[in-house]
């Protein structure tokens, strides 16, 4: 299955790692996740039965399932005094610069009486993280609109949870349309792990020096806020609508191609994908059956994104290049139909991680072996020399 990599044992560094969770062929466009295709289990599956899988190297019986569900469930409120927080932000604020503060400030609700030694502890902070990042991204939201927090309710799904914590008001509480929720929870899957990315690599780095969970993954939240990663869904659908309608497309392209022009096509091109991203085929989909659903004929902006892909993957430069739509191309139009604002893209896609990033935290710190990483660098600065007074500079 693909090079595993190896380094010399001297070379102590988590650049390199051997991993079980995720397998990515970039030239074929497979994705598996424990080695079961994302294309079945986007179908088949939902999101904390992958978050079982992922954790846990197996499918769960119908047993574990239900304990596992029971667990997240009866873990999604947090600490009250959190509340107070989300305070100290301006209303405008970023959801993800919320985000990212209040996960790190989990450190100092959860993790005190939690040692990341004990394989349990270590569960209990995997739990812990799951069930709570969508109540957290939900109320980065409502303190964003100067709405009221939303409690996590009981007698919901995952998705359709963090729909209600999103959109209900007290006033009038949202109902989630099961499709809808399914459609929320498959986005969920397809964001869930994907190797040694950006942030996974951020999240293993800052693990690998004993930081507990929760400033683990608040610093892989910021490393995935990046337009150049996860701050690509956002970017690409604010590119859509700028781009507005089919006929301005050809001058985008244009600047695309053009190196003198810091523009790039957003949601397209991958470090790995070098084919068409498999999430982006199911996203794409996915996108014809929220619109549908939701009555939205003609979405203006999901017809310039299928012409702006049609017309890429018949244009020498990106064919050449090998650049296809990414997970992020398609996500947006999704998100926007069912109501999030572009800034709440990246904080879904954050939430949906969590579980790929402490799924691989997990991996690294049950190896007996592993060590503190050190990547290394190539000198390239002056040769040795003797200081200068500054009269003689
Ligand atoms: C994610 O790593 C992961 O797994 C990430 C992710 C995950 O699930 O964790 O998949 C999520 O981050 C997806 C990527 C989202 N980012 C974007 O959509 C931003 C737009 N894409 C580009 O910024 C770019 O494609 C990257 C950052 C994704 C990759 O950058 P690279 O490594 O420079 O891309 P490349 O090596 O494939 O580029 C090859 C060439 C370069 O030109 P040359 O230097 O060869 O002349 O293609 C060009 C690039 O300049 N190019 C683009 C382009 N992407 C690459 N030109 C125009 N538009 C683009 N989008």
């Amino acid at each position: 299955q693909g090079d595993v990599f190896t380094f010399d044992p001297g070379f102590t560094s988590t650049a390199a790692c051997e991993s079980a969770i995720t397998y990515i062929d970039g030239d074929v466009g497979e994705l598996w996740y424990r080695g079961y295709p994302i294309e079945q289990l986007a179908q088949k599956s939902h999101y904390l039965e992958v978050c079982y899988l992922l954790l846990n190297g197996e499918l769960p019986s119908a047993d574990q399932m239900e304990k596992f569900e029971w667990l997240i469930t009866h873990h999604t409120m947090v600490h009250e005094q959190l509340h107070y927080f989300f305070r100290g932000f301006r209303r405008d604020s970023h959801p993800m610069a919320t985000l990212v503060g209040v996960v790190g400030a989990m450190s100092a609700f959860y993790h005190d009486s939690l040692d990341i030694n004990d394989p349990h502890h270590r569960e209990v902070a995997s739990i812990r993280l799951i069930a709570k990042l969508p109540t957290l991204a939900a109320m980065a939201y409502k303190y964003s609109l100067g709405q009221p927090f939303v409690y996590p309710k009981n007698d919901l799904d995952y998705a359709s949870n963090f729909l209600h914590m999103c959109f209900s008001v007290p006033a009038e509480p949202y109902h989630t349309d099961p499709a809808l929720a399914r459609a929320m929870d498959r986005i969920f899957t397809l964001h869930a792990d994907h190797e040694q990315n950006a942030s996974t690599s951020t999240v293993r780095l800052a693990g690998s020096s004993g930081a507990n969970p929760f400033a683990c993954i608040a610093a892989g939240i910021a490393c995935l806020w990046g337009p150049a990663h996860g701050g690509a869904n956002q970017a690409a659908l604010e590119m859509l609508q700028e781009i507005g309608t089919v006929d301005r497309i050809p001058e985008y392209i244009r600047r695309a191609k053009d190196k003198d022009d810091p523009f790039r096509l957003m949601g397209f091109g991958h470090r790995v994908y070098k084919n068409f991203d498999p999430r982006a085929k199911i996203m794409k989909e996915s996108a014809d059956e929220v619109l549908d659903l939701l009555g939205i004929e003609n979405n203006p902006t999901l017809q310039v994104a299928k012409e702006l892909e049609r017309i890429a993957l018949e244009d020498e430069y990106f064919v050449s290049k090998k650049l296809y739509p990414n997970v992020d191309f398609y996500s947006g139009i999704i998100l926007s139909a069912m109501g999030f604002p572009t800034s709440m893209f990246t904080p879904i896609f954050a939430l949906s991680r969590t579980v790929g990033w402490i799924s691989q935290w997990k991996e690294m710190l049950g190896d007996p072996d592993s060590k503190i990483g050190r990547p290394r660098q190539l000198y390239i600065g002056s040769d040795r020399r003797d200081y200068l007074d500054v009269a003689k500079r």
